[in-house]
């Protein structure tokens, strides 16, 4: 009896499962799936096969029904084949460049993966995640899309979970995080290159029928020559405040790719995501494969409009403590190199104070015994205080800089290693690096193998013990710098592996430090911009975008990454680079988070007298830099005189910065600058500020309604002789 009852039962079950299938079958040429912001919506589609596709993404609809009438309207551009999947497979139908494509257990290469439900999930009013399942109909083989939308910002990131249950590994030959699909009558690319001190250039281009790739295969400071932004303008360059363009950032601090394809229908296929360069990755059964998230922004009014919402949702949700202040400081590394012992430091902590700025930050050479840090070819990886240069320890210094009443942070490169240290000595097993062959090296450092937990583990405690022997320890400047040249991993049982283990392997520590120290600043620093994404930047205050601070150099990078990354985070330092005075040094340091590295004791009177106004300025205005909204008004490459502002988010506090990029004869501001962002209504005392002790303003003050300031503009007088001006904006109550 037992036997046709549990027959019937399943005979039950599997017609269920039939009407099932029919119904989600049936239901998924009827499938539209908006995903929308305040200003944009992205249109994905299911058609009659159960492809994922995607039909639009540009200003949304007010009507959400009318979104499944779009594919008809662009039926006139179809071709032989279907450009437009929302994560387009290979080794069956498609022709053109792939998300994924993979080798499975069999050796086939073939994947085809159709829609198989979607959900939709409310993370507060302004956060929604959208997750998609989508299957392959004859491999156990699965993707998630997700794409979780910032409502109010503009912002999306999109990531994919890529898992399978075959009977053995499978190889991922490519594995992107995101394929966009966008339509214009022609693409301009902005996208960066760069070097040492050399960072941020900008190029532009239209993008053509084929292929744009933009990467780097660098390894660990993966953005040195291209770092991982860009922007995509449509049908014409945009400008500050007109145009269309996408903004996009892989968040994945290595190896990353980003194509660009001009399909046969005129179309623009974005595909972005980890480099699968020398990087097949093996995947087992069962485990989840999560790719990195790709962010972006669509704004239609221009580059000024998408780079207020990109900053103000990092602020928001991705930095850490991006609502929060930021340490002004003075730093040792310009002023003494690795020349320093206990009384120099106590002398500088005393300097810190003088200076009035809130922290001293230790650099490079506090460690390393049996092969001192006194250069940078040796001690790299041994991370135990050297006792010649500091016989009583860090908590001397942290002591000292107590007393002092200032705080006290530490420079470490956790991650490398110099071949002259002990631990090069104990463990070349923990070391990238080809085992065969000769080494290669960068700032005579070799990169440690974050793919082995072991290594993990080891790096974690390095910052861990710093903070637990030192509890009064406020921050700390993570560096990088050195690439990856012979990329093998001892630990790797797949080398292919590798590239992403690494990355992955850093997370994994930074999480754990984050965990345990959630506040903390942190600085990312990689010899210059050589890593910062907001992979990285989920777990640091702050980076270092150049180690070039020459200031007429420093607006230039400083203008570029403003477009990606808020002001607050961008570390700006005075130093002794170039000739410009100490004030327009200073003047180009406060346009972020202000710090200083130079010998204060060497500084004449009215010097210091300025440095210390100018920390108080700074803290006058810095609600307006680090939260507020900021506004490009004058291109340094389109004029003699760059200018920008900052604004406070009630509109009652603003600065604006000015200087003279080109020393030619007569340069400087010819015409009133026109200030963006203010209340036309509100009155506002305009006055200049942060000037040199005995210098007296050309500009003065005055008082202008937010209209007459944003219509007519004001001439801050910048010339020769004025060569920057920093004019302060108030409410007047
Ligand atoms: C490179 C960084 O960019 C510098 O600021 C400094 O910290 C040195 N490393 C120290 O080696």
């Amino acid at each position: 009896m037992k036997k046709p009852t549990l027959l019937l039962a399943l005979k039950g079950i599997a017609a269920c499962a039939l009407l099932l299938i029919q119904a989600t079958a049936a239901n998924a040429q009827s499938i539209t799936i908006p995903i929308e912001t305040k200003q944009n919506a992205m249109v994905l589609q299911v058609n009659s096969e159960k492809q994922l596709q995607t039909v639009y993404f540009g200003n949304k609809l007010s009507d959400k029904n009318e979104y499944a009438a779009i594919a008809k309207s662009y039926k006139a551009f179809q071709s032989t084949s279907e450009f437009n999947p929302a994560y387009t497979t290979s080794g069956t139908r498609n022709l053109l460049e792939p998300a994924i494509s993979v080798t499975h257990a069999d050796g086939n290469k073939s994947l085809e993966l159709k829609y198989v439900d979607h959900s939709v999930t409310k993370i507060n009013d302004d956060v929604n995640l959208l997750s998609i399942n989508l299957k392959d109909s004859l491999y156990d083989f699965e993707v998630t899309l997700y794409y979780e939308t910032y409502y109010n910002e503009n912002v999306t990131e999109q990531w994919s979970v890529i898992k399978h249950h075959e009977k053995k590994d499978v190889i991922l030959n490519k594995y992107a995080s995101a394929n966009l699909y966008l339509r214009a009558g022609s693409y301009w690319l902005k996208h960066f290159h760069g070097d040492w001190a050399r960072e941020m250039k900008p190029e532009e281009e239209q993008l053509n029928h084929g292929i744009k790739t933009l990467d780097s295969k660098l390894g660990s400071r993966a953005d040195l020559f291209q770092p991982p932004i860009f922007m995509v303008s449509l049908n014409k360059p945009a400008t500050e405040d007109e145009g269309e363009v996408l903004y996009g950032n892989i968040e994945w601090s290595g190896n990353y790719r980003i194509d660009l394809e001009v399909d046969p229908t005129n179309n623009l296929r974005l595909i972005a995501g980890i480099n699968n360069y020398a990087a097949d990755y093996t995947l087992k059964p069962g485990v989840e494969f999560t790719t990195p998230k790709f962010v972006y922004t669509l704004s239609n009014k221009g580059e000024g409009d998408a780079s207020r919402n990109l900053q103000s949702w990092a602020r928001k949700y991705k930095i850490v403590d991006g609502n929060g202040p930021r340490l002004t400081l003075l730093n040792n590394w310009e002023s003494t190199y690795f020349n320093f012992n206990e009384d120099k430091l106590a002398g500088l902590l005393k300097d810190t104070k003088t200076l009035g700025v809130d922290l001293f930050l230790l650099d490079d050479g506090w460690f390393g015994n049996k092969y001192p840090r006194n250069g940078d070819h040796a001690g790299l990886g041994d991370w135990e205080v050297n006792k010649a240069k500091l016989p009583n320890g860090i908590a001397f210094l942290t002591k000292t800089a107590k007393e002092d009443g200032v705080k006290f942070g530490i420079w470490v490169e956790p991650e490398m290693v110099n071949p002259k240290s002990e631990l090069y000595e104990k463990h070349p097993d923990w070391i990238v690096k080809q085992p065969q062959r000769p080494e290669y090296y960068m700032r005579n450092q070799l990169v440690l193998d974050l793919s082995n937990p072991k290594v993990q583990d080891y790096v974690f405690s390095i910052v861990d013990d710093l903070f637990t022997k030192n509890p009064e320890l406020a921050y700390i400047k993570w560096d990088c710098n050195s690439l990856m040249y012979n990329a093998y991993s001892a630990y790797e049982t797949h080398q292919g592996n590798f590239y992403a283990d690494y990355v992955f392997g850093l997370y994994h520590v930074l999480d754990r430090l984050r965990a345990k120290y959630p506040t903390v600043p942190l600085m990312l620093c990689s010899g210059g911009g050589g890593r910062v994404d907001y992979g990285a930047l989920k777990y640091f205050t702050e980076y270092w975008p150049s180690d070039n601070t020459e200031p007429i150099e420093r607006i230039f990078i400083q203008w570029e990454y403003s477009y990606f990354y808020p002001a607050l985070t961008s570390s700006n330092h005075v130093t002794d680079w170039g000739k410009e005075p100490l004030k327009f040094r200073t003047d180009v340091a406060m346009m972020g988070k202000l710090g200083f590295d130079i010998v204060v004791s060497k500084l004449k009177p009215d010097e210091l007298t300025f440095c210390q106004q100018a920390v108080s300025t700074y803290k006058q205005f810095s609600e307006a830099i680090w939260h507020g909204d900021q506004y490009r008004l004058q291109d340094p490459r389109e004029n003699d005189v760059a200018s920008i502002m900052y604004v406070d988010s009630a509109k009652t506090k603003a600065i604006m910065f000015n200087y003279l990029v080109n020393y030619r004869y007569d340069a400087g501001t010819k015409l009133p600058i026109r200030l963006k962002g203010l209340d036309p209504d509100k009155i506002y005392s305009v006055s200049e500020v942060n000037l040199f002790p005995g210098t007296r303003s050309s500009f003065g003050s005055a008082t202008y309604s937010g209209k007459f300031l944003m219509t007519v503009g004001i001439n801050p007088d910048v010339r020769d002789g004025r060569a920057s001006v920093l004019i302060g904006v108030e409410e007047k109550k």
